[in-house]
C-alpha cells in the first residue's frame, strides 16, 4: 500500500474512533451488527449536522426562498413523472461464483480505471479485458454489468391491495409537488425558491466510506424556480456583487482548476448568469461561513453522459478530503429546466402553469442540492488536527457543536455552585457543557478533542472577585473576564 493510502486509512480510523467514543455517530443497530449503509448521530453529531443545518438556512434563504416540510414517502406516479422509476440506475456486476453484487464503476475505480463517460457495455468490456476478480472471492467469472433501480419501494395499506408507494430519493420531488400552493400562497412571484432539509433514501449497491454513501441520509435542497428567458439576467445589485468574484472551476475538458471571474464564466464558459448566482453562493459558503480552505474546494463540470437524467448543466461542488483519497463530490448545482414540472403536469392532469411577465409558462428550475451527511463527514476531516500533547478539531465557532464548557478548578469549596450559576446563565444563548470529573487538564484535553472553542473555569479568585477564565482552544491562552461580562465576551 502507498504511504498517502496509509495515511488516509489512519486518519479515518482515527477520526471514527474519536467519533464513536465521543458521540458524534456509530453504525445503526451496532448490537445487532449493524447494517451497512445506515448511520446514528449521537448527541455531537447531531449537534454538528443541527449547526450545518442552521448556517445553510441563514445563507441560502434569501428574499421570496421559503422552507417547506414534505412526505418521505411518495405515491407511485410521482416517481413515474419524474423518471426516477426508469431512470435512477446504477450499474451493477454479479460474481457467478459467490453472487456477491457491487457497483461496477467504483469497482473499475478502485482498480484505478477511470469510469468518467464510460458507457455499461464498456464496463463489462474492460472488467473482462482486465481480468479483473470478484473483490469477495477472487473469482474471475463476473457477469455483465446491468443497470439496477435505486428506489425503495414499499406497499402501502393492508396486504392484499396493491398501493405502492416509494421512499423519496431526493427532497427535491416534495417541493415540485408543493410549487403552485407555494406560488399561490406566497407573492406569485418569480424568482421562488422552495427549500428542504430532509431524508433521502437510496438502495445504494455498494454503500460505503461510513456517512458519505448510506442508504439513509440528509440532504439540504434548494429548487430555485424562475422564467427560462430570464435565465440570463440576474438584477444589477446581484450581478455588481458577483461579476468579479472568482469561481473554483474544473471546466469539463480542462486539465487544472482555474480560478475563473464569473464575468468570464458567463462570457467564455457560457454559464448563464443566474446559474452563476448560485455558484458564487455556494462558494461563499464553504469558503467564508464555513471556514473550508480554498485549496480544498472546486466546482467540476460533468459531461453529458456523467449528468443525471435530469439535468442540462449540471457542476459538481466537491471537497478534497484525504480520508476519502482526493476531492469528492458533497453537493451540485443542477439546472434541471422544466423536466419535473413537466412531467408532474403531464402525469397528474392538473395544470402546473403560472401566469406570469404577461405569459402563462412553467417555470425552469435551477437546484443547490447538497448532502448533509457528507459535509459531516468533511468537517470531521478537514478540521482535524494533531498537535504533540493533543488531538483536536478547528472547527469554525459558529459550527462545533459545543460553544462553551465550564467547569470548577476543583469539585468543593462552592465551586460546582458557582459553575452550575453560569451554565444556566449561558445555557439559553449558547450550547454548553459542564464538567467537574479529572483534572482539569484532561477536560480541557477531552473538549479539544470535540472541537469546543471555549472553556471556562471558576477557580479560587472566581470566589473572591466574581471573575472566571475563558480559555480559548486553537491558541490555549486564557484570559479572564467578569461573570456578568460573560455573554458580552463569548459573544465577540
Ligand atoms: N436532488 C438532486 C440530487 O439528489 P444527487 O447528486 O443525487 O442530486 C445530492 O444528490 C447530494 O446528496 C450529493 O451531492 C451528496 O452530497 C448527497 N448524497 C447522494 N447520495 C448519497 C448517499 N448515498 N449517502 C450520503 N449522501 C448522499
Amino acid at each position: 500500500m502507498m504511504k498517502k493510502e496509509t495515511g488516509a486509512i489512519e486518519k479515518l480510523d482515527k477520526i471514527t474512533t474519536i467519533a464513536m467514543k465521543r458521540g458524534f455517530f456509530w453504525p445503526t443497530a451496532e448490537i445487532y451488527g449493524g447494517k451497512a449503509g445506515f448511520y446514528s448521530y449521537g448527541h455531537l453529531g447531531k449537534a454538528l449536522k443541527q449547526k450545518f443545518e442552521h448556517l445553510w438556512r441563514l445563507h441560502f434563504l434569501e428574499e421570496n426562498c421559503y422552507e417547506i416540510e414534505g412526505s418521505c414517502i411518495l405515491p407511485e406516479p410521482v416517481f413515474i413523472a419524474s423518471g426516477h422509476l426508469e431512470n435512477f440506475n446504477d450499474p451493477l456486476i454479479e460474481c457467478k461464483t459467490c453472487h456477491f453484487r457491487f457497483r461496477a464503476d467504483q469497482f473499475l475505480e478502485d482498480n484505478n480505471i477511470k469510469t468518467e463517460n464510460m458507457s455499461i457495455d464498456d464496463m463489462t468490456k474492460i472488467i473482462a479485458e482486465k481480468q479483473l476478480k470478484c473483490p469477495k472471492c477472487g473469482s474471475w467469472h463476473l457477469g455483465e454489468a446491468k443497470w439496477f433501480n435505486m428506489m425503495f419501494p414499499i406497499a402501502l395499506g393492508a396486504a392484499g391491495v396493491k398501493d405502492t408507494a416509494y421512499l423519496t430519493p431526493e427532497t427535491a420531488q416534495a417541493s415540485y409537488l408543493s410549487f403552485k400552493r407555494e406560488f399561490e400562497a406566497t407573492r406569485k412571484q418569480l424568482p421562488l425558491g422552495i427549500a428542504i432539509i430532509s431524508k433521502a433514501f437510496r438502495n445504494e449497491i455498494s454503500p460505503r466510506q461510513l456517512l458519505t454513501r448510506q442508504r439513509e441520509f440528509t440532504q439540504a435542497e434548494l429548487q430555485m424556480f424562475f422564467d427560462k428567458d430570464e435565465i440570463n439576467n440576474l438584477e444589477d445589485r446581484k450581478w455588481k456583487d458577483i461579476s468579479k468574484y472568482n469561481l473554483i472551476l474544473l471546466p469539463q475538458k480542462a486539465k487544472a482548476i482555474t480560478e475563473t471571474t464569473c464575468e468570464e464564466a458567463n462570457k467564455k464558459l457560457k454559464i448563464p448568469k443566474f446559474y452563476l448566482y448560485y455558484m458564487a453562493l455556494t462558494q461563499k459558503f464553504y469558503l467564508d461561513k464555513l471556514q473550508v480552505p480554498k485549496k480544498s474546494f472546486r466546482f467540476r463540470e460533468l459531461s453529458e453522459k456523467e449528468r443525471a437524467f435530469y439535468n442540462k448543466i449540471h457542476w459538481d461542488m466537491e471537497l478534497e478530503l484525504d480520508t476519502l483519497g482526493g476531492f469528492r463530490e458533497m453537493g451540485g448545482i443542477h439546472y434541471r429546466t422544466d423536466h419535473d414540472l413537466l412531467g408532474h403536469e403531464k402525469h397528474s392532469k392538473e395544470n402546473l402553469h403560472i401566469f406570469f411577465n404577461n405569459k402563462s409558462f412553467i417555470p425552469h428550475v435551477i437546484e443547490v442540492s447538497l448532502g448533509v451527511d457528507r459535509d459531516v463527514w468533511a468537517f470531521l476531516d478537514l478540521f482535524y488536527k494533531e498537535e504533540k500533547e493533543r488531538t483536536l478539531f478547528t472547527f469554525p465557532k459558529t459550527l462545533a457543536p459545543v460553544d462553551v464548557a465550564i467547569f470548577p478548578l476543583v469539585s468543593k469549596e462552592k465551586m460546582p455552585d458557582k459553575a452550575l450559576d453560569i451554565y444556566s446563565m449561558l445555557k439559553d444563548d449558547f450550547s454548553c457543557f459542564y464538567d467537574e470529573t479529572d483534572s482539569i487538564g484532561r477536560r480541557y484535553r477531552r473538549q479539544d478533542e470535540i472541537g469546543t472553542p471555549y472553556c471556562i473555569t471558576v477557580d479560587g479568585q472566581t470566589m473572591k472577585d466574581n471573575t472566571v477564565t475563558i480559555r480559548a482552544r486553537d491558541s490555549m491562552k486564557q484570559v479572564r473576564v467578569k461573570i456578568e461580562k460573560l455573554k458580552e465576551e463569548l459573544r465577540k
